[in-house]
């Protein structure tokens, strides 16, 4: 895919060839502007191809600001206004690709991510896009010349370009190609950065609550999960570290140490997660009709919750005696606790495991119709790589092919 024959100037170079940077590269060259994106990685958007179980999650029907968490929340609302899912779907049935909807308005691939790879793919042809891949960015400087506001030293040698878009995402999943490079460069120019931590990740847990719950690995059930400003209905996953599934991916995105809340001050997050382990009833009139029972509350509450939970969780508060032994105090203190079971998790699987960053380049400095640097004409940035991150169910990639489309039609 490498071209080492492309003129060293171009009008827009695209640093990262993933979701928002194929979406603005595709946009520019079709509006006739000279484009080379740049990857060090040597297969194209693996994050893609990898992406919603490799069938692609592209898109949600119910995308709005909400969806997303920034330390500027209003900053996505223009650009996702301009491109909306309706935009995104359009383009997904001019290229026949068969997709089909799942809960929560989520929209995925019938056969394979690979068809969204080869539709931006495509999109970058007709704009006559160049590429350099793989190939490594050693350094970025101002330029001197007209046309020439950035100089870039790579493995292609010296390229010179007018405006240069940062699109390299955010750091999980390091393997596959995620690294810091967009956050440097923003440095380099002055703009901050939000501290990155790993999101819409799995949660582990201290020891002394691991070895109550370690034997439940794969158990799941329905649950609402609330941690900051997060608040999440769907399942919850036992594992040999601790707590995943859906609802556990969607808090951890506003879970963070008590470190970090001690370097960055108030965030929309916090260090610990308050579980509702009974989302469908009023826990207290339903513990209130079993109150005469003689059966164990562990036995009781196996009604509604997997058993060998139920009877772990009684268990670690001393509560494995029959319904009709708690008085109407303890039965309140047994539903406060059902309906906010407070978890204190020391951690998450990390970058390794989480699909998401949240942090990034602070939006502040940029405009929220272009992805311009205020101060800094002709560096855009799109994508993860930018303090917006989404919830789970193809917010994040609604925001790379908004904020990429922005970028594409300003460059
Ligand atoms: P993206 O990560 O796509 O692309 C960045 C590009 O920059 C990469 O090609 C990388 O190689 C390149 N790059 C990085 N550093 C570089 C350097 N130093 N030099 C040159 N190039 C460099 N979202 C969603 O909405 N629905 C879903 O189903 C899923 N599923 C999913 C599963 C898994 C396992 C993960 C890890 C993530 C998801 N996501 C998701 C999140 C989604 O993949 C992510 O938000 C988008 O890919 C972000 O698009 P970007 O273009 O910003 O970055």
């Amino acid at each position: 895919m490498s071209n080492p024959s492309h003129p060293s100037r171009f009008d827009v170079v695209v640093i990262g060839a993933g979701a928002a940077g194929m979406m603005c590269a595709a946009e520019a060259g079709q509006r006739g502007r000279r484009v080379l994106l740049l990857d060090h990685a040597s297969r194209l958007a693996e994050k893609i191809r990898i992406s919603g179980g490799g069938r692609c999650n592209f898109t949600n029907l119910d995308v709005g600001v909400a969806h997303y968490l920034s330390r500027n929340p209003q900053f996505c609302r223009s650009a996702l206004a301009r491109f909306t899912p309706g935009h995104f779907i359009e383009r997904i049935n001019r290229h026949g690709i068969p997709w089909h909807e799942r809960d929560h308005g989520q929209l995925f691939c019938d056969d394979s991510a690979q068809d969204i790879i080869d539709m931006l793919r495509a999109g970058c042809e007709d704009g006559k896009v160049s590429w350099a891949m793989p190939c490594t960015l050693d350094a970025v400087a101002a330029g001197q010349a007209p046309g020439e506001r950035f100089v870039l030293e790579t493995s292609h040698g010296r390229i010179a370009c007018d405006n240069l878009v940062v699109a390299t995402g955010g750091l999980s999943i390091p393997k596959i190609g995620a690294s810091p490079l967009g956050y440097r460069i923003a440095e380099q120019f002055g703009l901050a950065i939000v501290p990155p931590r790993p999101a819409l990740v799995p949660l582990t847990l201290p020891p002394e609550e691991l070895t109550i719950y370690q034997d439940l690995a794969g158990m799941a059930f329905d649950a609402v999960a609330e941690c900051g400003d997060g608040h999440f209905r769907e399942n919850l996953l036992f594992t040999h570290r601790g707590l995943s599934g859906p609802v556990i991916l969607q808090v951890s995105s506003y879970w963070q140490s008590r470190d970090y809340e001690k370097t960055n001050g108030a965030t929309c997050g916090g260090a610990q997660v308050t579980i509702n382990l009974f989302p469908a009833d009023d826990v207290r009139d339903w513990l209130a009709e079993r109150a005469r029972s003689k059966t164990l509350l562990g036995n009781l509450l196996a009604e509604r919750l997997p058993k060998r939970f139920a009877h772990a969780w009684c268990e670690q508060r001393g509560w494995n005696r029959p319904a009709n032994q708690f008085n109407g105090k303890e039965l309140d203190a047994v539903a406060a606790a059902l309906s906010g079971w407070v978890i204190a998790p020391n951690g998450t699987l990390g970058y390794a495991k989480a699909e998401v960053t949240v942090g990034g380049v602070d939006t502040r400095a940029l405009s929220s119709k272009t992805m311009e640097a205020r101060a800094v004409p002709g560096l855009y940035f799109v994508g993860e790589v930018m303090d917006v991150t989404g919830h789970l169910g193809g917010y994040n990639f609604q925001w790379a092919w908004a904020s990429g489309y922005a970028a594409g039609q300003s460059v």
